[in-house]
């Protein structure tokens, strides 16, 4: 029987595959789990099942000891994990993909038509007890139909935002690492361009690239002054792709339209700027946020976490 650690609450059908075989301890708390007692709890496990909101680092893995063999992360993105270090310790680092495409293409899909079509402001307006009628010129957005979509990063999640696009009758041009299957391309009518050329083109850019040192500030003020100025940015990635003040000022000076965000640079914290503008939609990273999903996800992190402890391949490894 081995020891594992679960560093947040997660569903209960994922805590149950894991107690079946092993001794499980997960804490509880409604909060997260401080340093001091996250250090504390490793020390000894074979396995830590980690959230996205834990740092994995030289520290942690010192901390859990030379036994540990799998560090699993409940989600797909995994800068929270330094994975050359749990690389040069032999310790296993796997997330959560294919399980959040969905959800996470829906919330992507929601706030580009909340900031198209103004919805945040309109409920903003009624909460706030103020006078409106419908009028001819009252809280005009933008259409969708014929307008060009800039997917930045385009694995399953761009690609699923993307079909939404598609069938709100949307143009689409992505900029990826990597060509996507012809056959998807073909399907969705989209054409592979380079970042410049999409944030120069898109009506909406929606980004889908994971984090890391060469995505950090991806969007700053010099890309931002470079896209129209009817156009809308959509973050449901990482926070730190995008320069959060610069990105307040690009909205302040009307140098872009508006822009939708479900992550932020310093989560929970949101640049002060940005709550003061009216022409973007805030949401607290909700990508993942349904019953469904997160139970999907907690079970595929105990799966993985399963296969490592059986000395198996898992099904999603990342080093
Ligand atoms: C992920 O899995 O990386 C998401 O951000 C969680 O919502």
């Amino acid at each position: 029987m081995s020891r594992v650690v679960v560093t947040g609450r997660i569903p209960e059908a994922a805590l149950d595959k894991l107690r079946a075989s092993h001794e499980v301890d997960a804490w509880e708390g409604a909060e997260s789990i401080g340093r001091e007692e996250l250090l504390r709890r490793v020390a000894g496990a074979d396995a830590i099942v980690s959230l996205l909101t834990e740092r994995v680092d030289a520290e942690l893995l010192d901390a859990a000891g030379p036994q540990l063999k799998i560090v699993s992360n409940v989600a797909v993105g995994y800068d929270n994990i330094n994975v050359p270090e749990c690389t040069e310790r032999h310790v296993i680092a796997t997330n959560t993909p294919g399980v959040l495409t969905e959800a996470t293409a829906d919330i992507a899909f929601g706030l580009i038509l909340m900031a198209t079509r103004r919805l945040g402001e309109g409920e903003r307006l009624i909460r706030a007890g103020q006078a409106w009628k419908w009028g001819m010129f009252f809280l005009l957005g933008s259409s969708l139909q014929g307008k060009t979509l800039g997917v930045v990063g385009m694995g399953g999640i761009g690609q699923a935002t993307a079909r939404r696009a598609k069938a709100f009758g949307m143009e689409i041009v992505y900029q990826s690492r990597s060509e996507i299957d012809p056959s998807i391309a073909e399907d969705l009518g989209s054409r592979r361009v380079e970042l410049d050329e999409l944030l120069a083109i898109s009506d909406v850019v929606s980004l889908h690239c994971p984090y890391g040192p060469s995505t950090h500030h991806l969007i700053g003020a010099e890309q931002l002054a470079t896209m129209k100025d009817t156009a809308y940015l959509v973050n449901t990635a990482r926070g730190p792709i995008v320069n959060e003040a610069a990105l307040a000022l690009a909205l302040r000076e009307g140098q872009i339209a508006g822009a939708g965000l479900d992550v932020f640079e310093q989560e929970p914290k949101v640049h002060p700027w940005l709550l003061e503008l009216e022409n973007v939609s805030l949401v607290p990273h909700l990508g993942s946020a349904t019953v469904e999903t997160r139970t999907s996800m907690a079970v595929l992190a105990a799966e993985n976490t399963l296969a490592v402890l059986g000395g198996e391949q898992p099904p999603t490894p990342v080093n």
